[in-house]
Formats: structure tokens, C-alpha cells, sequence
């Protein structure tokens, strides 16, 4: 897989929902994000609209669950057929149990990190694991600002994972390394440069007067 850019349907309007999936064709999926008011201070939508949002589109749902209890809730976004499913790390009790389930049910398993959490710890289950997710925000709200010191943090991970695709190493193949969180054309680059492929956008897209073409403009900065 290449570079990816997924706008995050958090900065558009809900009420018009499948207008503003229509406004990005571009997209190489749909990140929907799922808030609980326990894991992060804010409250969006959860399993019925997103069975809503599978039935307006056959784009790719790539569903980030910002909630306390992943381990009792993610599995039912698979089975609403959503492609994509990250938990976050700081909230699961059994990461290793829940990976294989969403994976048994037909989604690719995203962990995802907190700018404070760091990915040394949990270095051992990236063969369980699709896709990394490094926040470079604290999770919760749209429109925050970019924090360059995850950075190094990206660098880390990426070199993780080109460890695991090198030769008699346990796992070959694609785990994704997302960024989500101030991802705009000032910063979009230096993710990239850092090892990032796949790029959650919220206010940059949907705040944009041609959101496609923003699509299209970041995937070229990330491409350089
Ligand atoms: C924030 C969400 C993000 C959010 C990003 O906690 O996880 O997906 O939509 O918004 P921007 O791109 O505006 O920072
Ligand atoms: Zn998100």
C-alpha cells in the first residue's frame, strides 16, 4: 500500500452526512470517530450510525474508537462491517485477544497510542496488529494543533515495522502507520518523512472549500 489519506468525518456535518462522504471520492477511506465522554472528555456517535454510514457508501470505514471497554464494544464494528477497527491501547484489557477477534471477523486490527504512551512497551504485538495509529493530538476534539513531539515516536514505529518485514522475521506484509491529529499541508510532510503512510485529515479536509482537492493535495505533499 502507498501513501493513504482518510478524511475524519469528525470535522464534517453530521447532519448531512452522506453529502459530505459524497464530497470526498478521493478518499482512500472514511475515518469515523467513535467517543464515549469516559475515554476522552467528548461525546460523538456510535454502532447505529455507523451501520448507517456502511449503507451510504462502499468506501473503506476506518472506525477509531476513543472508549473506555474496547474489548466489549469494537467487535460489533466489524461485524457492522467496517474494514478497519482501532482500539486504543490505554483501555484494553486483553490487546492480544481483541486483535484476533476483530481479524476472525473480516477487519483489520489498528492499536492506537496516545502522544504520552509510548510504543516500546507493546513492540511485541505488531505481528498481532494491521495498523498503528500515533495520535500527535490528545485524542477528543478536532482543529487541535499539531505536536512535533511525537515525531520521534513515528520514526520508532516505522523502524519496528520495517523490522518485522525483513527476512525470518515473524510477519511479512503491510501494517499501516496511521497519524491522526494536525495533519494539514504545514504538517503532513514531516509525518510522512518520519515513516508515516496513512493520513487521518478532519478541519484540513472538511474545512477546506474543495475538500476532494485537499484529499489530492495532501497525498501529494506525502508522497515527496
Ligand atoms: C481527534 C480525532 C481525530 C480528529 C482529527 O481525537 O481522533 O480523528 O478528527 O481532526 P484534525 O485533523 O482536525 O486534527
Ligand atoms: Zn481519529
Amino acid at each position: 500500500m502507498g501513501i493513504q489519506i482518510m478524511p475524519s468525518l469528525l470535522s464534517s456535518d453530521f447532519a448531512n452526512l452522506q453529502r459530505e462522504i459524497e464530497s470526498v471520492p478521493s478518499a482512500d477511506a472514511l475515518h469515523v470517530d467513535v467517543m464515549d465522554n469516559h475515554f476522552v472528555p467528548n461525546l460523538t456517535l456510535g454502532l447505529p450510525v455507523v451501520e448507517s454510514i456502511r449503507k451510504a457508501t462502499d468506501a473503506m470505514l476506518d472506525i477509531h474508537l476513543m472508549i473506555d471497554e474496547p474489548d466489549r464494544w469494537a467487535p460489533a464494528y466489524a461485524e457492522a462491517g467496517a474494514e478497519s477497527v482501532t482500539f486504543h491501547i490505554e483501555a484494553a484489557a486483553a490487546p492480544v485477544r481483541l486483535a484476533r477477534e476483530l481479524r476472525s471477523l473480516g477487519a483489520r486490527a489498528g492499536m492506537a497510542l496516545k502522544p504520552a504512551t509510548p510504543i516500546e512497551g507493546y513492540a511485541d504485538l505488531l505481528p498481532e496488529l494491521d495498523m498503528i495509529l500515533i495520535m500527535t493530538v490528545e485524542p477528543g476534539f478536532g482543529g487541535q494543533k499539531f505536536l512535533d513531539l511525537c515525531l520521534p515516536k513515528i520514526r520508532r514505529t516505522r523502524e519496528l515495522i520495517d523490522a518485522l518485514g525483513s527476512p525470518g522475521a515473524q510477519r511479512r506484509g503491510d501494517i499501516w502507520l496511521q497519524i491522526d491529529g494536525g495533519v494539514s499541508v504545514e504538517t503532513i510532510e514531516r509525518c510522512a518523512e518520519a515513516g508515516a503512510d496513512c493520513f487521518v485529515a478532519g478541519s484540513a479536509v472538511f474545512g477546506a472549500d474543495h475538500p476532494d482537492e485537499m484529499v489530492e493535495k495532501l497525498r501529494q505533499l506525502a508522497q515527496h
